[in-house]
């Protein structure tokens, strides 16, 4: 779909890309970005990630909401996936994951809480209802992901469409062994999850990427400054109209053009920056 002028005007139509020293620091850069945008829209839509990534930046959120600086009454959110076959309350389903270390710790209002059903009876139904609640809300204002080492975002593994709905996928033997740490054992992770798609992702007004860490560096790399390819689905997200990349020091050690990135974000705009 052609962008309306008004977007264009809004929007920066390139991949920012902000580099700090660790993730403390990018939590910090992370929660300006979601504090802004809860403050800028009467209903804000926010997407979100699990995993290691953005507990830093729920942290953050969970101390600005404690200072009055920001309330998520408001705020309705997606998570981006989650196990099939785990009940909500098991300890590794990312229901849990949300409720330990970020709902129940704000003013969300549960009727506004949405993360994909891995235990509905009927999973590709669940998935449609899920594409359709979105489009219902009027779409994502700002999707947090974090980004796997196979370059993975939500759960859209390599080799998938850059251009999914949300569904039904099979998680690579790669992810299996990534978040087997997370679990006992890695023959405890769950072979299929439900994820939002490329597609879906796409269509958030702005996306939010994180990472951190030396292990994340390659799949950075191949995101940002490599072709566009379903190798790494991330790096779908050079078609997209307005993405930022938090990353700290060890996940951007393979970027050729840090200096220019580092150039581009001292030059910023006032009410470009964060
Ligand atoms: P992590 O996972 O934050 O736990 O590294 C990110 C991802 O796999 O998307």
């Amino acid at each position: 779909m052609p962008l309306k002028a008004d977007t264009i005007c809004r929007d920066m139509l390139v991949m920012e890309v902000i580099i700090r020293k660790n993730g403390e620091e990018c939590g910090l850069v992370a929660a300006r970005i979601v504090a802004k945008c809860l403050q800028e829209k009467e209903k804000p839509v926010l997407g979100l990630a699990t995993g290691s990534t953005p507990l830093q930046l729920y942290g953050e959120l969970i101390e600005l909401y404690r200072t009055g600086t920001i309330s998520f009454k408001e705020c309705t959110t997606f998570n981006l996936d989650e196990y099939v076959g785990l009940d909500h309350s098991h300890p590794k389903s990312y229901h849990r994951y949300m409720a330990d270390n970020f709902f129940g710790r704000v003013d969300m209002c549960a009727e506004n809480i949405n993360i994909p059903d891995g235990t509905a009876e009927d999973l590709r139904q669940t998935c449609q209802e899920y594409e359709t609640k979105i489009e219902q809300c009027g779409g994502i204002d700002l999707q947090i992901l974090g980004i796997g080492s196979n370059g993975h975002i939500g759960f859209n593994e390599p080799m998938g469409s850059l251009s999914s709905r949300t569904w039904i996928k099979i998680l690579s033997k790669n992810t299996i062994k990534d978040n087997g740490r997370f679990f006992k054992d890695a023959r405890e992770v769950p072979r299929h999850v439900i994820t939002m798609g490329i597609g879906t992702i796409m269509e958030a007004r702005h996306c939010l990427i994180m990472a951190c860490g030396w292990k994340k560096s390659e799949a950075v790399k191949a995101m940002i400054e490599g072709s566009v390819t379903a190798q790494w689905p991330a790096s779908a997200l050079q078609f997209h109209r307005r993405t930022t990349a938090v990353l700290d020091e060890e996940a951007a050690s393979l970027l050729s053009h840090r200096e220019h990135y580092a150039w581009v974000e001292e030059n910023m705009m006032p009410w470009q920056t964060y």
